[in-house]
């Protein structure tokens, strides 16, 4: 089933003289892993951001279950219905990997109890066991904190996960890693995950790639 849709998408940022989107357009579906692939700087981040409703597109539109996302409620879109995984993991690194998920369920409106079992649940399911869960996360290594991030993208019932870059900051080891986990999420779970990624390694295992063009200035 078709979840998400850009249709004819363009943006361009403030007192600049080009688009940076020019005119996109792509159909996104749940139980499939996407690869958005493309050269420094032709604008998969922005793209990103137009599809997590950080920003809005100057033309076009973003239609999640056919419905554009500037009509729907943003902060509930943003907040229950697309998860954002970034290069640099953004936890909160001086609290518990089980306490970044607790209070990222808390805001999406899921009121779990501090480091309770749907919590330690969650973050099992990416490979994180209750000891690494009770750690700080400064405590715990690149390859565990994505999967913290992972989680916490996952935990608040998201359909659509958008990842810029996840595995730019590891080693091969755990790049393989973490492609496993997106792909089980998209395959068993019926999610919708988008990647973007520069490795061919992680591309390669994608079931759809989506080369990004940049445009001729
Ligand atoms: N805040 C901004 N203001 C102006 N230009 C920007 C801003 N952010 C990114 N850009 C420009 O937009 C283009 C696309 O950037 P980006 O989406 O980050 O590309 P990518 O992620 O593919 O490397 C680049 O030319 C970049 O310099
Ligand atoms: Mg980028």
């Amino acid at each position: 089933m078709e979840i998400l849709k850009l249709e004819h998408v363009c943006y361009q940022y403030d007192n600049t003289e080009h688009m940076v989107i020019n005119d996109v357009s792509y159909s996104f579906g749940n139980g499939k892993l996407y690869c958005i692939t493309g050269g420094s700087g032709v604008g998969k981040s922005t793209l990103i951001s137009l599809i997590a409703g950080l920003d809005i597109p100057v033309s076009g539109k973003i239609l999640f279950e056919g419905n554009d996302i500037t009509k729907i409620n943003r902060d509930m879109y943003r907040s229950q219905k697309v998860g954002v995984i970034f290069q640099s993991y953004n936890l909160l690194q001086n609290v518990t990997a089980a306490e970044n998920i607790t209070l990222s369920m808390n805001i999406s409106g899921q009121h779990v109890k501090s480091n309770s079992q749907p919590v330690y649940d969650l973050l099992e399911r990416v490979g994180i066991d209750k000891n690494k869960a009770d750690r700080k996360i400064l405590k715990l290594s690149g390859g565990e904190q994505q999967r913290v991030a992972i989680a916490r993208a996952v935990s608040s019932g998201a359909s659509v996960l958008i990842a810029d870059e996840p595995t730019g900051n590891l080693d091969s080891e755990n790049e393989t890693k973490i492609m496993d986990i997106f792909l089980r999420i998209a395959h068993e779970d019926n999610k919708c995950v988008i990647v973007v990624t520069h490795s061919e390694q992680v591309a390669g295992r994608a079931d759809v790639v989506i080369k990004m063009e940049g445009e001729a200035h």
